[in-house]
């Protein structure tokens, strides 16, 4: 755990008492870690792997957030007693998940203002992208939020590569079209248009973005 943003300044001693109390999990893809509205008594750790955030209709979904190694998530429910799972979280590969139970990681924030205020740095940052989203789903086309959430995923979990950056995660249309609320055919349209033009790349169902300021000239901000 010493290489989790989370626990970035903790010293070695603090890292030995915290690591106990995390229980390691393996799970395979595709697996159901909790379901929108079930209670939340724990906190959940990425170790490697990646998760995906998402609510769902009788027949759409919109992911709110894609997770990946050191990223944590199932705070809310833990850190707000008495409400339930804001989304559902499912994984998107075969992962291996650090979990704490609600005592522990109370009784830990208690002694740690240091994790408290990571905590509220991301949680502002969190604010911010969900922000974001909604100015874009308000105002943007569809291929600006496909840009948009190609340069968003670079800045979160992109590796660079001679070539540009890649997105380390496997996404099927679907799943785009899932993150900026379209239909599949357009997403379909949209990834054709920017791989015609150079922009990006599509190599094993992985987004390498060739030219990202291409995808920035799809929006003013
Ligand atoms: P919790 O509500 O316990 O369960 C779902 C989790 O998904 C939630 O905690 C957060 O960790 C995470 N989550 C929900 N909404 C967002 C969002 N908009 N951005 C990032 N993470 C989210």
């Amino acid at each position: 755990i010493q290489n989790v943003p989370l626990f970035q300044e903790y010293t070695r001693e603090e890292l030995e008492a915290i690591a106990p109390l995390f229980k390691e999990r393996k799970y395979s893809r595709g697996s159901i870690l909790f379901l929108e509205g079930d209670t939340g008594e724990e906190f959940f750790l990425i170790r490697s792997g990646s998760v995906k955030i998402y609510r769902i209709d009788d027949t759409k979904e919109i992911i709110l957030a894609l997770f990946r190694e050191g990223d944590y998530f199932g705070e809310m429910s833990m850190m707000q007693r008495g409400l339930t799972r804001s989304a559902t979280a499912e994984t998107l590969e075969n992962s291996v998940i650090y979990t704490m139970t609600r005592t522990d990681f109370f009784r830990f924030m208690e002694k740690s203002p240091r994790l408290c205020l990571k905590l509220l740095e991301v949680t502002m940052e969190r604010l911010r992208k969900a922000n974001e989203q909604i100015y874009d789903l308000t105002f943007l086309g569809v291929k600006s939020r496909v840009a948009k959430v190609m340069l968003r995923l670079a800045d979160e979990h992109g590796v660079p590569s001679p070539h540009g950056t890649i997105i380390p995660i496997k996404l099927t249309h679907q799943q785009i079209a899932n993150m900026v609320g379209a239909v599949r055919e357009s997403v379909t349209k949209v990834l054709q248009e920017l791989q015609d033009e150079d922009t990006i790349r599509i190599e094993n169902k992985m987004i390498l973005i060739l030219k990202p300021n291409r995808l920035r000239d799809n929006f003013t901000h």
